[in-house]
């Protein structure tokens, strides 16, 4: 089977988790192709492959601009079944109705929804989470991907989330001004001139362009859509992001710098902390109780 993965990613750990369905799904003799939806991407459309999937980081309890711009340039998908694929931050059922809007244009372009894949990583923004809340959460997807890519191999139906409860719509609803929020706020996303470097990479990884080199020095355009990754990426942590400063998380997670092994309650942040717990829990990672 030939399966497409089209990926919005800020700081890449939506990438990173579909990577590793990729992987499964290449160990079970399929072929995969994985494109990003971001300005200039060059991608192959959905009529070339058997299944599809759409990824994305949750924002603001629903999908990022980017990706529902995607989802109304494609054609008709004539029946063709897709799955959605989400990381988010925090484990609360907030989050259940991201995809709303997504499927509805989805619907509209003749595409059938087979389910969605809800995944949580470490926030790019709000604040840092601990190398070892990384490492745990990067255990958890670990441990259901298998059964994940499994159901995609087999183009079989996955749960719907159709049952969310009223607070999640409301989220999303609520939330949804972010949309129109953003490119206002993100005019006074301004560089720190005595640390920038100008190596340019928050130009490069701006997935809608809006970052550019005027009279030698980094400016913002009005097209902002807050993903973050101008900020998250920025090697010296040079990028201001106005009122949204204090929530800013730069530089890359190291899944790998610390065990989840030897992890006990006391090592899963106070924020959330059941819901982080009941997330764990139901995705087979042992947490020992605090140590006396
Ligand atoms: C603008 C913005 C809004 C976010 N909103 C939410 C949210 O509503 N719920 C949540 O759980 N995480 C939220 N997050 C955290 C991201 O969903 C999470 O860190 C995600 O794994 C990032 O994926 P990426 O690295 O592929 O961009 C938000 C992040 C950003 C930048």
């Amino acid at each position: 089977m030939k399966i497409a993965f089209y990926v919005f990613s800020a700081s890449g750990n939506t990438r990173k988790v579909c990577g590793r369905i990729a992987d499964e799904l290449i160990g079970r003799g399929n072929e995969v192709s994985v494109f990003s939806i971001a300005k200039n991407a060059k991608i192959q459309p959905p009529a070339e492959f058997d299944a599809v999937c759409i990824a994305y980081p949750v924002h603001g309890f629903n999908a990022p601009v980017p990706v529902l711009n995607f989802a109304k340039s494609l054609q008709s998908g004539r029946g063709k079944g897709y799955y959605i694929v989400k990381t988010s931050g925090e484990p609360l059922s907030l989050n259940d109705d991201s995809s709303r809007v997504l499927r509805r244009i989805m619907a509209r372009h003749d595409y059938i929804f087979k389910g969605e894949f809800h995944y949580v990583m470490p926030y790019n923004m709000i604040f840092r989470h601990s190398d070892k809340m990384a490492a745990l959460m990067w255990r958890a997807a670990c441990n259901v991907i298998p059964s994940d890519a499994g159901i995609i191999a087999a183009s079989a139906d996955k749960s719907k989330f159709e049952d969310v409860g009223g607070a999640a719509k409301a989220a999303r609803k609520v939330f949804a001004v972010e949309h129109v929020g953003m490119p206002l706020l993100g005019r006074f996303y301004r560089v720190d001139e005595a640390k920038c470097l100008h190596c340019e990479k928050c130009v490069r990884v701006c997935p809608v362009g809006n970052i550019s080199v005027k009279d030698g020095k980094i400016a913002f355009g009005k097209n902002c859509v807050g993903c973050s990754a101008c900020a998250f990426n920025c090697p010296v942590d040079a990028v201001r992001t106005g009122i949204l400063n204090k929530w800013k998380v730069n530089g890359a997670y190291d899944f790998g710098a610390e065990s989840p092994d030897d992890a006990t309650e006391t090592d899963v942040c106070a924020y959330c902390h059941k819901a982080y717990m009941e997330y764990f829990a139901s995705h087979g990672v042992k947490i020992a109780p605090a140590k006396e």
